[in-house]
């Protein structure tokens, strides 16, 4: 039915009308590029805005809507947008962070509590989740993703679609608290050289459909509205401008059928790649590789009329694009009332609502990836008497809490780590001080350090809160240098002379370099920016009210010499094993090759013991399985989740595969002393991998297999086969 309205609308419609559609406009806040916000009243008057993004409140909103229905000619409303990247107003962890959780179902959950959050303050459409594969530290952008592994990758693409869309994707899209959800960045952003933002990319298509492209494909399986393109090139083709992505791969192999957006200035950024000589040409380009909608550039406002009476373009080119579009309006309702997101009685009831706030505490808990706990220094028990010493430039920082793409977060309402620890140890036997101790970032403090000192002295325990500066992670935030910022190096190394024990907590978004901090430190607490409830949050894992459970979803490096590092790299034809100093192998003279903290790993308060690998069957054939079980005990004193993760490796292959592979994980509690059986099952799709014909296939042969606690966990291994039918 939707498909005949739009028919019929698009035949009323003039070129220039249909034109209008694939134009997005930018209003004035949150500026992500060079370009400032648009005046685009007269445009909105004449019909010929599609979308409006970087626009908030619902009376903002109401009043270009009004001018969209009253004032043009054939009443089409506007679709607005927002970067709802980790909660609207109550601000979640970073995406970085709450994919350590490994929990999908909460994932899910805060992405759908984010979508009734916008929705009620006006938007429907959202530039998320960002679901790049990243494997570079030094990459700011690394803080919006879900980490290194496109296996663990995809299903939480595809947990944070169903979040914001509904379940039932777009059916769900017509109720009033669900949203569009948007793919970005297609394709293989994360892979730029260097780290740098922006920078180029190229990659074998081996390399991009196997590492980059499954979590895209899986938001696609999930339903999926949109699709956002990349900045970087690929093989020397902007992305923006690339009919290999968004038509042969995005509409023919995959069958999408929602709508494509630029990202910020992409169209007019081809002339700076060297593609386009000017913005017509961009806007030529990209219309014919398959992009409806235009972030900015104005290049399909300002050209794509006289682009098709040139013949340059095909109109059936505008009618598809503008169709895609349109059809979004009518799924989410906006052709029956207009105004259906916007209405100040429901913003006043969700947005920042209590319960939200609540659920952002438990999703910050569950972010938290304890590091290291030397002779169970943490938690520090309210109930015994010490003096912490709460000492770095993190303790009370506010700003930096939410991280990058708080998009409405009020960072003046997040929990500090001295208020949550005041709350936390209220009527307790743990008494506190404080120095701030240094700057977060450059400038030395002599004075704040020898304030430090002598806090420290008078001290049992010191809770050291350290980190990035927010800007200094994000879009256009990358670094050269992952260490943490020189003067708080200071401070703690000067700390260390105190011979107090130290808990590292830390607040960034990105894998550091630790290395002298796992020698140096007691404890490392990983907080990530943890949003609103950030300091109730981190107090409650540093007093044991809440156990951790969090497992890193990208490996931290020893130095960043290691870059790229991740697990489910290959094997070489010289492998080395770290320590056998045999010469003329893969390996580095300066540092062994494994990391700081493998891919998976992350320490609870308690201790899980794996035994009794089994198997059903030591093999299987295509239309078979093998049903794998593991026990795992709590074998320490507190209660505790613990993620039971399974790889496996396919010893040979017609296209070399890793040495290790994430293939299921399962998420359990366990009470002190309880012991609990968890099974897999292996099957073809276990073992599936893409051939060189690019087509997904299960090879006969014999596969490796382990279960254990985190990637670099080899204690319970085994060995299958598949077998010919
Ligand atoms: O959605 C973002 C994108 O991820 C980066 N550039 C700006 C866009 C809109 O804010």
């Amino acid at each position: 039915i939707i498909e005949n309205k739009v028919d019929s609308l698009l035949s009323l419609m003039t070129l220039e009308e249909k034109v209008g559609q694939m134009a997005q406009f930018s209003g004035h806040t949150n500026l992500t590029g060079p370009a400032t916000g648009d005046d685009f009243r007269e445009y909105v008057d004449k019909g010929l805005v599609g979308s409006i993004f970087n626009v908030f409140s619902v009376d903002a909103l109401r009043q270009i809507q009004e001018y969209a229905i009253e004032k043009s000619r054939l009443n089409i409303p506007v679709l607005f947008a927002a970067d709802v990247i980790h909660g609207y107003k109550t601000t979640f962890p970073i995406p970085l962070a709450e994919s350590c959780s490994w929990d999908l179902d909460l994932m899910e959950k805060s992405a759908r509590t984010a979508a009734i959050e916008a929705t009620s303050d006006g938007i429907s459409w959202n530039f998320a989740p960002m679901i790049d594969i990243s494997r570079d530290p030094r990459w700011g952008r690394v803080m919006e993703g879900a980490g290194e592994d496109p296996y663990l990758g995809s299903l939480i693409a595809s947990a944070r679609v169903k979040g914001f869309q509904g379940i039932s994707t777009y059916k769900d899209l017509a109720k009033t608290n669900t949203m569009i959800a948007c793919a970005k960045h297609f394709a293989a952003y994360g892979a730029a050289e260097a780290g740098r933002d922006y920078n180029t990319v190229d990659i074998s298509d081996y390399r991009l459909r196997e590492t980059y492209l499954p979590p895209f494909k899986a938001a696609v399986d999930a339903g999926v509205g949109s699709f956002m393109t990349a900045f970087n090139e690929i093989d020397g083709i902007p992305c923006t401008g690339s009919k290999y992505l968004y038509t042969d791969i995005l509409r023919d192999e995959w069958d999408f059928k929602g709508m494509v957006v630029t990202d910020y200035t992409a169209i007019e950024e081809m002339i700076d790649h060297g593609y386009a000589k000017d913005l017509k040409e961009a806007g030529m380009q990209a219309v014919n590789a398959g992009i409806d909608m235009d972030m900015k550039s104005m290049a399909f406002t300002k050209h794509l009329e006289e682009l098709v009476k040139e013949g340059k373009v095909e109109e059936s080119v505008v009618d598809r694009a503008a169709a895609r579009i349109l059809e979004m309006k009518f799924m989410l309702g906006l052709f029956d009332n207009p105004y259906k997101y916007m209405n100040e009685e429901r913003a006043k009831e969700f947005v920042g609502n209590p319960n939200h706030i609540e659920q952002a505490l438990k999703v910050s808990q569950r972010s938290i990836v304890l590091l290291k706990n030397k002779d169970q220094l943490l938690p520090l028990s309210p109930k015994n008497k010490k003096r912490v010493a709460l000492i770095g430039p993190m303790v009370k920082e506010r700003n930096s809490l939410n991280g990058e793409w708080a998009i409405r977060g009020d960072r003046n309402e997040s929990v500090t780590l001295y208020e949550g620890m005041r709350d936390r140890y209220a009527n307790s036997n743990v008494s506190f001080s404080y120095s701030k101790g240094c700057s977060l970032d450059d400038q030395d403090d002599m004075k704040g350090l020898r304030e430090a000192m002598r806090v420290a002295a008078n001290s049992d325990v010191i809770v050291l809160a350290l980190g990035e500066n927010y800007h200094w992670s994000g879009e256009a935030a990358c670094r050269t240098n992952i260490k943490l910022p020189e003067p708080q190096l200071k401070l703690m190394k000067a700390l260390k002379k105190t011979n107090k024990p130290i808990v590292l907590v830390l607040f960034n978004g990105r894998p550091l370099d630790l290395s002298w901090e796992d020698e140096n430190v007691e404890a490392i607490v990983e907080a990530w920016y943890p949003g609103t409830m950030a300091g109730m949050a981190v107090a409650d894992v540093l007093s044991g009210n809440y156990n951790p459970s969090a497992k890193l979803t990208m490996t931290f490096p020893r130095n960043i010499g290691q870059i790229p590092i991740y697990y489910n790299h290959k094997n070489t034809g010289r492998p080395y094993v770290d320590g056998s100093g045999v010469d003329y192998l893969s390996s580095y003279r300066d540092v062994p090759n494994s990391p700081l903290y493998p891919f998976g790993y992350g320490l609870s308060y308690t201790s899980f013991e794996y035994q009794s690998l089994r198997m059903s069957s030591n093999s299987f054939t295509n239309d078979g399985n093998i049903n794998v079980t593991v026990e795992v005990k709590n074998t320490g004193e507190y209660d505790g989740e613990e993620v039971v993760q399974l790889y496996i490796q396919d010893v040979t292959a017609s296209v070399t595969r890793p040495v290790k592979e994430l293939k299921g994980f399962k998420k359990i509690h366990l009470e002190k002393g309880e012991a609990k059986t968890v099974s897999f099952t292996i099957d073809k799709h276990t073992v599936e991998f893409l051939g060189m014909n690019k087509q997904l296939i299960a090879e006969p042969g014999k596969f490796r297999l382990w279960i254990g606690s985190h990637s670099a966990d080899n204690t319970l291994k085994t060995e299958f086969e598949l077998k010919t039918n």
